[in-house]
This record gives structure tokens, sequence and C-alpha cells, in this order.
């Protein structure tokens, strides 16, 4: 039987990011994951997106993750891969399995901090970058992978 179910929208979040709200806060806000995830979900219902989410502090958990993804087909991933940003290759050949838009999502502006933090593996696999504007940057990603699905039809 043909699958007719709409694809979904994968909230993906790395390392470190399920301390948001403790750690940090002056950096990364004082809303925990938890939070910002409803509210995603909230703005998700509103847009008729199907949306899920995954926080995990291991490379290879979400390698398996990104892997089970291409299997199952989707209509977009957000993701903030946390430290992995700025070192894992492997984190980059994974995404780059999936033919979906891939939004990179980071709370703190990256490139006003220490410079190792100024390279990111998956900026040039990504669709667009939003950084520097806290939570309300999974929003706006959000909206963005809307609007695109919205155009192509891809959802
Ligand atoms: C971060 C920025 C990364 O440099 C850092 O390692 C994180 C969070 C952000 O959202 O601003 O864990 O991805």
């Amino acid at each position: 039987m043909t699958d007719t179910s709409p694809k979904k929208v994968h909230v993906i979040n790395g390392p470190n990011l399920n301390m948001l709200g403790k750690r940090e806060p002056k950096v990364y806000g004082r809303l925990s994951l938890d939070e910002i995830n409803q509210d995603i979900e909230a703005l998700a219902k509103a847009l008729g997106i199907n949306v899920c989410f995954f926080q995990s502090n291991h490379e290879g958990e979400l390698l398996d993750h990104i892997h089970q993804i291409f299997d199952e087909g989707c209509a977009g991933v957000i993701i903030n891969p946390g430290a992995f940003t700025h070192t894992s290759v492997a984190l980059r050949d994974a995404l780059l399995l999936l033919s979906c838009p891939i939004i990179e999502v980071h709370l703190s502006n990256i490139h006003k901090r220490e410079s190792f933090r100024h390279t990111s593996m998956i900026a040039d696999i990504a669709m667009g970058q939003l950084i520097g504007f806290g939570h309300f940057g999974y929003h706006m990603a959000l909206r963005a992978i809307h609007h695109v699905i919205s155009e192509t039809g891809n959802g």
C-alpha cells in the first residue's frame, strides 16, 4: 500500500541542547528545550505541518536518526547540531543523504564568538542558516520550510 500520510518535518538538536534553560542562559536564553519544542509544535499545528523532535548528546545516535529519516522520507529538517556543527564530517555526510530542505539553526550568533565556532561543516549543504535569533530561529526555519513545501507541494 502506498503511504499517503504527509511527510514530517524533523527538528534535531545535538549535544548539550537538552540543558537549555540551565546552560549559559545569557548566551542561549532561559527557555528549556521542551518549552522551545512546545512552541514549535504550536506553530506547526497552525501551519498544518507534522513535526517531530529528536535530541541526542551522541554523534552516532544523530547519524542513526538521520539514516532513519532517509529511509522514511521527510519534508524538511531543522537542525541545531550544537558543537558537532564545527567538527562532524560524519554528520555532514549523513545529511548529504537527504534530498529535503535542511535548515541550520543556532541560538547564538556563532560568528560573534570564538573563532572555532565560525566554521560550520553543514553551512554549504543547508538551504539556509538562522543564527543569533535565539529560539525564534526555529520558528523562522519552520516558516521557511512551510514556504518551500507550499511552493513545491513536497509535503
Ligand atoms: C550552538 C552554538 C555552538 O557553537 C555550541 O557548541 C552549541 C550551541 C547554538 O545554538 O548557538 O552547543 O549550536
